[in-house]
């Protein structure tokens, strides 16, 4: 039996969608489910010539074989639910905790129309803040009130629990990223929930001596979407030069891009109890690695980069992405642990 927590250890889109697919191929878990904010996520999974983006379904949903659920601490939008249940063909094996919030129209209204959220902190719009403070309140819907999600409902903890008992491995995928968590990131720029191990387990009601592992992700090159301070941040003209730019899944807002920040990785790795870490992105290390599934083939200058960053992080870098497809990343889960 385990189960693994993965988390984004800098702003959000570190590749945790990527991180979660090779995970869920290689572990074979009987469960994939999702903590996290809500619909502000969007986590990209390539396969092969398909991209997908998904910001309700957990992004182990590559992974045929699991169930999929969506813990009781995440907000849903049972707009984007739909559309993504059609676009991907996940019916039958999606499933949503009873106890889920919701999010309305009015939210995102009130996301989109309020120059506090949609200017000054630069949200995504998507209706998740003014749907926590609702909740918060004590106003918010569940989903067991809104008959379109009624087959969908499940007991997720205790789905969870039952699949635990037998022996079997559960994933609970993370989303957002340690820097914007309400408790422990930039503040106020920051998502409207903590987004650390912690929180992704209650997210998912699973007690914290039942988690085995905690695989935290972290970018070589940090991005931030939206607004806020970035220590390392670098000028739009030296990213483009190293020939790194990104937009946003959600929003497509261009993301800001910045040099690898080991005091932050520290901090990020203590509090989400960090086991073993994931570094996306060593292909804009260097970019001969672009690709590369074994460690021995990576270059000096790739491994100089992973022994700084294993120094910072104080616990074993375990995988290494090379590249956007989910077969491009070095797995030494086996050799180090
Ligand atoms: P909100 O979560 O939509 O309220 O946005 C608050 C801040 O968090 C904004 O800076 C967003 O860009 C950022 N944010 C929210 N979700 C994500 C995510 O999944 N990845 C990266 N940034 C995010
Ligand atoms: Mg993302």
């Amino acid at each position: 039996m385990s189960c693994t927590i993965i988390v984004g250890g800098f702003f959000g889109d570190e590749g945790k969608g990527k991180v979660v697919a090779h995970v869920a191929y290689a572990d074979k878990p009987v469960i994939i489910s999702r903590g996290g904010v809500g619909p502000n996520a969007g986590h990209t999974v390539q396969v092969g010539d398909h991209e997908y983006s998904v910001r309700m379904v957990p992004s182990g949903f590559v992974y045929k074989k699991a169930k999929l659920c969506i813990g009781s601490g995440v907000l849903v939008d049972p707009r984007v639910l739909a559309h993504e249940i059609e676009t991907l063909g996940v019916k039958g094996r999606i499933f949503v905790d009873k106890r889920c919030g919701v999010i309305t129209e009015d939210h995102i209204a009130r996301d989109k129309g309020s120059d506090h959220l949609a200017k000054k902190i630069g949200s995504t719009g998507s209706g998740c803040g003014p749907a926590n403070s609702d909740r918060v309140m004590r106003i918010a819907p569940q989903a067991k009130d809104v008959p379109e999600l009624a087959e969908y409902l499940l007991d997720v903890p205790k789905a969870i629990d039952d699949a635990l008992k037998k022996g079997k491995t559960v994933l609970l995928e993370g989303t957002q990223g340690f820097g914007i968590s309400l408790y422990y990131g930039t503040y106020p720029f920051v998502t409207s929930k903590d987004t650390s191990a912690s929180q992704i387990a209650a997210d998912n009601g699973v007690g914290p001596t039942k988690i085995d592992d905690v695989i935290v992700v972290f970018k070589a090159y940090p991005t931030r979407v939206g607004e806020g301070p970035f220590n390392t941040e670098m000028s739009f003209a030296k990213s483009d030069a190293m020939g790194i730019q990104e937009f946003g899944t959600v929003t497509h807002r261009k993301r800001r891009i910045g040099g690898w920040d080991g005091g932050m990785a520290q901090y990020s790795a203590m509090i989400n109890g960090c086991t073993q870490a994931a570094i996306t992105g060593i292909d804009h290390v260097d970019k001969s690695c672009f690709g590369v599934t074994e460690y021995g083939k990576l270059t000096k200058k790739a491994k100089a980069f992973l022994k700084q960053a294993e120094e910072d992080i104080g616990s074993p870098i375990t995988l290494i992405s090379t590249g956007p497809d989910i077969t491009q990343i070095i797995d030494i889960r086996d050799e180090l642990l």
